[in-house]
């Protein structure tokens, strides 16, 4: 009699005793990767896919070339600017469209193949050079680069030679 009421309670205890472990084992499994979780949940509701780190970072980053090395010279920055020419079509939307799409100021109008051909009669040179440089009739002003300094010289040869290609 004592000896069966020993081993139901030997039972009992040791379910009791699983019980709590795995619960102890589901805790520590459900809490173990919370910042990871806290992250994915975050993007998901974010929804760009980006992490914070992503989004705090810094738009750009730029290292200064020899800056790291320990020697007595002057730590020599060289920061490398590579601007990309634009293409003649982007160049002509941005600086050029203005007038040359409409006709505004007496700008010759883009497509119309008959104001332009005595000016590509004249040759491609001479409209390079009156695009640089700047042109005036009685008729209206051509600003120098269309009026956008920061343009480089090829990029305004490239927006002349897509006029040209466009009076064809
Ligand atoms: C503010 C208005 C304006 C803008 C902006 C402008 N132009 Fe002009 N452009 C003119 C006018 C006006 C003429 C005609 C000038 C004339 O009759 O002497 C002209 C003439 C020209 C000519 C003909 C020159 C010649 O020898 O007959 C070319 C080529 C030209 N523009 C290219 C450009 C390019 C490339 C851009 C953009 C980078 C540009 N223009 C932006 C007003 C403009």
């Amino acid at each position: 009699m004592m000896k069966k009421f020993f081993t139901v309670n030997l039972c009992i205890m040791w379910g009791i005793l699983a019980a709590l472990m795995l619960m102890a084992a589901m805790l520590v499994l459900h809490h173990r990767d919370i910042p990871a979780e806290v992250e994915t949940h975050r993007r998901n509701l974010i929804g760009t896919g980006m992490t914070t780190a992503d989004r705090i970072a810094p738009v750009a980053k730029f290292v200064m070339a020899g800056a790291a090395k320990a020697s007595t010279e002057p730590a020599q920055a060289s920061v490398v600017v590579q601007v990309k020419d634009r293409d003649g079509q982007q160049v002509y939307q941005a600086s050029c469209v203005a007038c040359h799409s409409t006709g505004i100021a007496g700008a010759p109008k883009v497509g119309d193949k008959g104001q332009w051909a005595t000016r590509v009669a004249a040759g491609t040179e001479a409209l390079y050079r009156n695009a640089l440089v700047g042109t005036q009739s009685p008729t209206g002003v051509m600003p120098a680069k269309g009026g956008n300094p920061s343009l480089s010289d090829q990029e305004v040869k490239a927006a002349v030679d897509f006029i040209i290609a466009q009076n064809k």
